[in-house]
């Protein structure tokens, strides 16, 4: 699914975010990256999501080298991503419900299809009962199980989360978590960027650990 030959990215500043990494996430897993902060966790998730470019280093996401990706082709490429983002993105002046349809409707989908489809993962992220309330209204568990809703609404065979759970308590990370988790067990490959290393040792054994731009270990289940 994700495979990272002597990858290495350097910003305009000249220490490195990234040094030399190699890794193959396989298709079905739940992984996590940890480490700490100004580690390159956002980095590698940028990196795989076509959001930054590497300066060496090959990267094969579903196939796709998209260290070498046309510009104009990285919007199809992202179709069958989704993500998540530790400040959720939300737009405030629509409704939960917008929130969650926009992914849909700006492929031009139908709009019975859209509804039927956003009633179904709102359900699913037991949310359902909030369709008509904007952001600001929700609490962060909330907002954050809609940025997740949205980020699946597209059946993604992959999903990226950066520090999903930054801005919770302990009880409601644990519950994005196993939300997570749960996602996984569709059949979505799950990658989870999180500082809380406790965190993600309780919910995986493939974990990525991160110091400074280097890979220290990459603690692999199988
Ligand atoms: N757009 C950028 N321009 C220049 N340097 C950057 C940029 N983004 C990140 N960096 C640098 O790259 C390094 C890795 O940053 P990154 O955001 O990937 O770390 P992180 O592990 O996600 O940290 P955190 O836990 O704080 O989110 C840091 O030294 C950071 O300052
Ligand atoms: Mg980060």
């Amino acid at each position: 699914m994700i495979q990272l030959h002597q990858v290495s990215k350097v910003y305009d500043t000249n220490t490195p975010a990234l040094v030399d990494i190699s890794l193959k996430i396989d298709k079905g897993g739940f992984v996590f990256i940890t480490g700490p902060s100004g580690a390159g966790k956002t980095t590698l998730l940028k990196l795989i999501f076509s959001a930054e470019r590497p300066s060496k280093g090959e990267i094969l996401v579903n196939g796709i080298n998209i260290a070498r990706i046309k510009p104009p082709l990285i919007p199809y490429f992202r179709r069958k991503i989704g993500v998540v983002f530790q400040d959720f993105m939300l737009i405030k002046r629509k409704t939960v419900y917008e929130n969650v349809a926009f992914a849909l409707d700006i492929l031009g989908m139908k709009r019975k299809f859209v509804k039927r489809k956003v009633w179904q993962v709102l359900k699913w992220v037991g949310l359902l009962q909030k369709k008509d309330s904007l952001p600001p209204c929700l609490s962060g568990g909330e907002q954050q199980r809609v940025a997740i809703a949205r980020a699946i609404i597209n059946n993604p065979v992959l999903l990226l989360a950066d520090e999903p759970t930054g801005n919770l308590d302990s009880a409601l990370s644990i519950e994005i978590m196993k939300l997570f988790r749960a996602i996984n067990a569709r059949g979505t490959t799950v990658v989870i960027a999180t500082h809380n290393k406790s965190m993600a040792e309780k919910f995986s054994e493939n974990i990525i650990y991160l110091d400074r731009g280097h890979l220290k270990e990459f603690s692999h289940a199988q």
